[in-house]
């Protein structure tokens, strides 16, 4: 369940009984500033509440196994996640971890062990980005690895997930480009593969790629403009909860190869996400063909015309859509060595023996020449 709009934080009275003994989860300080943790405090009244601070963007395994102690030893019945996406992918994790009954919770990320039990969560959201306010799946990060899996179950999808695009007006520019790049490459992953479907799938998808790119100036604009960030906090979630993916075939090799950015090097996800498309959407090109003429007509208006190359045009243009909103997408621009990246991705790729991509043909060998172009 979305509740959605101005105050209604407060409606977190109406939808968690007076009973629940609430473990209340946050990141490194934002909602103290933006008025956030007030409002959460005001509307939780007297219930029994125990909070657990500092879960970091990127939430890893060793901060998060310090709130499953917690939450244990506590015997929390509910879990509430206030922020951003890492804070409640920390969460999740946490409510499969509390009850997990094998040896070591991190199997639930590297050895898909299966999710048996899960502590009931719920989340207030103030980053529109990674659509986990309403969908099943975190993304989890191991420090002393360097290693970042995802994994997913329903029973570990927020009860309901409260959405007060207001709470988004603190947000620094950066995160917005971030939450915006990250919502588009969710909607390319689902999209930009090949003709499978009837129609509606395409539009929904195509509806919200327009309307990020359209709308992404005044989502940026200061001051914060109420109905541009409604609209951008509607589009991150409509992104990646489970309607894009009905009856198509997902493609998910960006991500797959971002996560492993962010594992070594630290980028934020988006950032590692606008590095890896465009490079690898070049290298797909054949095999993407039909969709991407689809796209640069459908989404920026290109037509072919004679001596132009509309799938470069087509690449182009969502090229400079991410560098209008500040976005880099070179590994020169974080200052780092596109070869070394290459080389280390494409070995631990390797030694897990991925392939990733729609068809399942994107190996370790072709992960190197993506990354070499980027
Ligand atoms: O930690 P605090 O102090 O709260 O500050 C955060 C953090 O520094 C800040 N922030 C959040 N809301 C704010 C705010 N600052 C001011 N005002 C607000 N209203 O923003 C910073 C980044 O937050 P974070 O939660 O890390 O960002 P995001 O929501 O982009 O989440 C990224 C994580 O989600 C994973 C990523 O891999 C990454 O680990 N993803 C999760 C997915 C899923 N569950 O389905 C899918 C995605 O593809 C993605 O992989
Ligand atoms: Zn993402």
């Amino acid at each position: 369940q979305i509740v959605f709009g101005k105050g209604t934080i407060a409606k977190l009275d109406e939808l968690i009984s007076q009973d629940e003994k609430i473990l209340v989860t946050y990141g490194g300080g934002s909602i103290f500033k933006n008025g956030v943790y007030e409002q959460v405090k005001t509307a939780l009244g007297d219930r029994r509440v125990i909070e657990f601070g500092g879960i970091e963007s990127n939430p890893t395994f060793e901060t998060l196994m310090k709130a499953v102690e917690v939450g244990r030893r506590e015997k929390v019945t509910f879990l509430l996640a206030v922020g951003g996406g890492s804070v409640l992918d920390g969460t999740k994790f946490i409510a499969a971890a509390i009850p997990y009954e094998g040896d070591d919770p991190w199997d639930l990320l590297s050895k898909n062990a299966k999710v048996i039990r899960a502590i009931p969560l719920a989340s207030v959201m103030t980053l529109p980005a990674t659509g986990s306010e309403m969908n099943s799946g975190a993304v989890i990060s191991r420090k002393s690895t360097q290693e970042k899996l995802s994994f997913g179950d329903w029973k570990l999808a927020p009860q309901f997930s409260i959405l007060d695009p207001e709470t988004t007006y603190s947000l620094p520019k950066n995160q917005i480009r971030n939450g915006i790049v990250d919502s588009y490459i969710h909607v390319m992953e689902q999209y930009l593969t090949y003709p499978v479907v009837p129609p509606l799938q395409d539009r929904h998808a195509e509806a919200i790629l327009k309307t990020l790119v359209e709308e992404a100036d005044a989502i940026l604009a200061e001051p914060a403009d109420y109905d541009a960030r409604a609209t951008y906090m509607w589009s991150a979630t409509q992104a990646l909860n489970g309607n894009l993916s009905c009856g198509v075939v997902t493609d998910w090799a960006t991500h797959g190869i971002g996560h492993e950015i962010t594992a070594f090097y630290g980028l934020a996800h988006a950032e590692t996400l606008a590095i890896v498309y465009p490079a690898l959407i070049r290298y797909k090109k054949e095999q993407k063909r039909e969709k991407i003429l689809q796209y640069a007509q459908r989404i920026f208006g290109l037509c072919e015309l004679p001596g132009h190359d509309l799938i470069e045009e087509a690449i182009r243009a969502t090229e400079v859509f991410f560098h209008r909103i500040g976005m880099p997408t070179r590994f020169s621009d974080y200052g780092i060595d596109a070869q070394e990246a290459a080389q280390r991705i494409r070995d631990r790729l390797m030694d897990r023996n991925t392939k990733l991509g729609e068809h399942r043909d994107i190996f370790p060998e072709d992960v190197y020449k993506i990354l070499m172009a980027a």
